[in-house]
Order: C-alpha cells, then sequence, then structure tokens
C-alpha cells in the first residue's frame, strides 16, 4: 500500500508530494506545524493541538487554511487512506508560494497545508520506555519566539546531531545561567528526592507542549503534585527521576545525562505511573 499525502486540497500519492520551489516554508521556514500522535485508532488530544495551531498562525498573523471542522475531516481522511491505527499525523501550514521577497507575499496568496500520516510500531517505544535514553545537554542558542511551533528547527536538528554522533539519542537545551529549557523536541521534567513533580513554566523560553498540557491533568487524577517553576543542570542531575514528554513519546525515561548516571540508571516508576493512565485521560477523537 503507498502512503497517500494532503497537499494544498488534494490527496496524492506520497512520492509524488510536492509543494513550490519558491513555498515561504522553503524558503524562510515561514510556517508552522503540530504533530499528534494516533492510538488504537484514535487521534489524540487533537482540539488542544488544533487550539495551539490556531496560536501559532495567529502569533504569525498567518491566514487559516480552512475551518476546524473541515481540517478535522481532512485529518481523519489521511489516516484513513494510510491505514493508520497507531503511529501520528503531521501538519504543516506556510505563508503560501510567492516570488521571493522577505515581505509578506500580496494578502490572497493562498496558504500552503500539507499533512501526512505515519504508522509506528509500539514496540520501538516500549523498549524506550523500558531502558531509558541517554541525552548531552547543548547550550541555548535558539530565537525567543519557541513558544510558537515553527518549522525553524536547525538549533534543533543540529543539537540532535550532535547526541547522536555523542552516542546519546536526545538533547536538552540550557541557557547561559544553567537553567533547564527543553528538549530538543520534547518539554523536560523532574521528580525531586522529596517526590516533588517538576517543570519548568512556559509562559516563554520553550514550548507549551500538549502532553506537558495533559500530563498535568494526568497528574491531578493521580493526586501528584506539579511544581511549575524553574530548574538547573545541578538539581536535574540529582533528580530522582528525568523524564521527556511530547506527542511521538508521551513519557520517556531519562537515564543518562552528559555520560553520567541520572536517577540511578534506571527508569523511575512516576513517569510509568503517568504514562499508563496517559491515554485514560487524554482526549480521544476517533478516525
Ligand atoms: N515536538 N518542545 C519542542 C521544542 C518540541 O518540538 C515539542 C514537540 C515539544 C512537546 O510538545 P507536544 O507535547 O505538544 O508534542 C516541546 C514534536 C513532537 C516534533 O517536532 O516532532
Amino acid at each position: 500500500m503507498s502512503r497517500i499525502a494532503y497537499v494544498n486540497g488534494q490527496y496524492v500519492r506520497h512520492p509524488e508530494a510536492a509543494v513550490h520551489v519558491e513555498d515561504r516554508g522553503f524558503q524562510f521556514a515561514d510556517g508552522v506545524y503540530e504533530v499528534c500522535e494516533v492510538r488504537q485508532g484514535m487521534i489524540v488530544d487533537l482540539s488542544r493541538h488544533l487550539n495551539r495551531l490556531d496560536r501559532s498562525l495567529r502569533e504569525l498573523k498567518m491566514a487559516s487554511p480552512m475551518s476546524r471542522a473541515a481540517l478535522t475531516l481532512v485529518i481523519r481522511e489521511v489516516l484513513r487512506r494510510n491505514r493508520v491505527r497507531n503511529g501520528i499525523f503531521y501538519l504543516q501550514v506556510t505563508r503560501g508560494a510567492a516570488r521571493r521577497d522577505h515581505y509578506f507575499p500580496a494578502p490572497d496568496t493562498p496558504p500552503t497545508i500539507t499533512i501526512t500520516a505515519k504508522s509506528t510500531d509500539p514496540s520501538v517505544a516500549a523498549k524506550k520506555y523500558a531502558n531509558g535514553i541517554k541525552v548531552i545537554t547543548v547550550p541555548e542558542n535558539r530565537w525567543d519566539r519557541v513558544d510558537i511551533k515553527t518549522v525553524g528547527l536547525l538549533p534543533n536538528v543540529l543539537a540532535k546531531q550532535q547526541a547522536k554522533e555523542q552516542g546519546a539519542q536526545d538533547a536538552i537545551f540550557v541557557d547561559r545561567d544553567g537553567i533547564v529549557m527543553e528538549g530538543a523536541s520534547s518539554n523536560v521534567w523532574i521528580v525531586t528526592p522529596e517526590g516533588e513533580l517538576v517543570t519548568r513554566p512556559a509562559e516563554h523560553g520553550i514550548l507549551k507542549g500538549i502532553t506537558r498540557t495533559t500530563l498535568m491533568d494526568v497528574a491531578a487524577k493521580l493526586d501528584l503534585k506539579v511544581a511549575e517553576r524553574e530548574f538547573k543542570v545541578e538539581e536535574m542531575m540529582a533528580a530522582r527521576e528525568v523524564f521527556f514528554t511530547s506527542a511521538t513519546g508521551i513519557c520517556v525515561p531519562i537515564v543518562e545525562i552528559d555520560g553520567k548516571p541520572v536517577a540511578n540508571g534506571h527508569p523511575g516508576t512516576v513517569s510509568a505511573s503517568i504514562r499508563d493512565a496517559f491515554f485514560d485521560i487524554a482526549e480521544k477523537t476517533p478516525i
């Protein structure tokens, strides 16, 4: 079965799916995106992802490509056509195709919208949950609007590649004062030796993850107290648990940072119980 992508109103075979050579997403990273998990035939947290998409578009003064009802129909159709039961969809909107010029194009330039979907193997995630992952820390070098989910991800790409070259799987951005910002494609959480669940505030400096937001709901249901406060690398190294949250991994334990074991080098029980409860509590939209 060949994969199908949605490109500007049409469902096309994945190998032929393409946008214009002067698309502003391609030329200026002038676009935004969302990644959403699909599990057991359900889209996880769709409303929150589409709310964040609306916010990203608003912040960049970009037009919405279609109504939410229409977008939901198209997303479900892409998932159906790709027979995704467990996996993700990826949605990208750019300011459209126009002659290369830094100024915004004419207001009637239609936005470009593409949606792809793929199945993922749940056993790959299960292995990460069982073993945990190794990460490195890297200096924060991104612009100060990372609260907008733009496709301008070059620092994130370089950080992840550096991690790979150093034998780790991921990277955590740390600011000049040693304060932990976020992962290259995830938010960071710790469980302190006293059992407090901590993540940094998301008003600025990081992306406000949807998984992060839903995890707050999960923590409330499990009677776990969450503190939103900044923490430094030293506190993270001494934490009882460290983990990432994102739509692609939900809750991934970290067992080594910069070559040193954290959390005794083993995935912890708090992140496991949160992960187990997550799907039940998250919003589920049938495909
Ligand atoms: N990334 N921070 C960054 C920089 C991210 O790129 C992401 C998600 C998150 C977590 O957000 P959410 O819980 O809404 O997935 C935090 C996606 C998965 C990606 O780029 O593939």
